[in-house]
């Protein structure tokens, strides 16, 4: 049984005072969820301090958007692993589209963050997903399946049940797109399969995968009831607390 488990990658948006004030209103709407679903919150990393003394004890962890896989040295710019389990996070979301996109990342990049975030005792969360184009020419399973072996490559079975598998189709983020219900379940079914043949089905079943794209509290409890879908990374509503909470609230009660 795996514990669902819904995560808000807040990327480059609010401000010090509505971060701490989004994540106080969060707080105390999941107060009693008690542990049935995991609850993540990855505000930009100039905030994550000031969110973490708001969290710590409480049921919301935190995560960070991003890390260099480096321990230290002359990277202008680029935060550690260490750096950020100091600041308090157990998350780190490794591998997002925009990232890939917009600032290059590989699966080889990825995959030497993926390790360091291993080795410092972070919970990574890797993202995966196509373009609308890949869809449309029918390689979704495919591009998937490449990312996903290029980022896990060398990752011992281990290390492989301390990560969380995010899949975000890039044409679904921040568009309203949402993936249909049956189309996530798919992918997610394949991401199984994969893992499957690279580690065994025991692995396989103990890994979750989130979905994301433009979740929102209207179309989280028919996604997360689909077999394989573990969760969500949630972006544009995780800005609110209510609909965070919501989409919470949808987790516990689709499983
Ligand atoms: P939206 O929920 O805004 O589509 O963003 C999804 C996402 O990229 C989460 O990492």
């Amino acid at each position: 049984m795996r514990q669902p488990f819904i995560a808000g990658n807040w990327k480059m948006n609010l401000d010090r005072a509505s971060s701490v004030a989004l994540v106080v209103q969060l707080a105390e709407l999941v107060a009693e969820s008690s542990g049935e679903v995991e609850i993540g919150v990855c505000p930009p990393a100039c905030y994550l301090e000031a969110v973490g003394s708001v969290v710590i004890g409480s049921e919301i962890g935190l995560g960070a958007q991003n890390m260099y896989h480096e321990e230290s040295g002359a990277f202008t710019g680029e935060l550690s692993a260490a750096m950020l389990l100091d600041l308090g996070c157990k998350y780190v979301i490794l591998g997002h589209s925009e990232r890939r996109q917009l600032f290059g990342e590989t699966d080889a990049s990825i995959n030497e963050k993926l390790k360091a975030a291993l080795a410092a005792g972070l919970t990574p969360i890797v993202c995966v997903g196509e373009t609308l184009e890949e869809r449309e020419f029918g390689q979704t399973e495919s591009i998937v399946e490449t990312q996903f072996e290029g980022s896990f490559s060398g990752i011992e079975e281990v290390d492989m049940l301390k990560c969380v598998i995010a899949y975000e189709p890039v044409w679904a983020i921040g568009t309203g797109k949402v993936a249909t219900p049956d189309q996530a379940e798919a992918v997610h079914a394949h991401l199984r399969k994969v893992m499957t043949n690279q580690y065994n089905s025991e692995i396989a079943e103990q890994i979750r995968i989130q979905y994301g794209g433009s979740v929102k509290p209207g179309n989280a409890e028919e996604l997360l009831s689909q077999k394989n879908v573990d969760g969500a990374l949630v972006g544009g509503a995780s800005l609110k607390a209510d609909d965070f909470a919501a989409i919470i609230a949808a987790a516990k009660s689709s499983k």
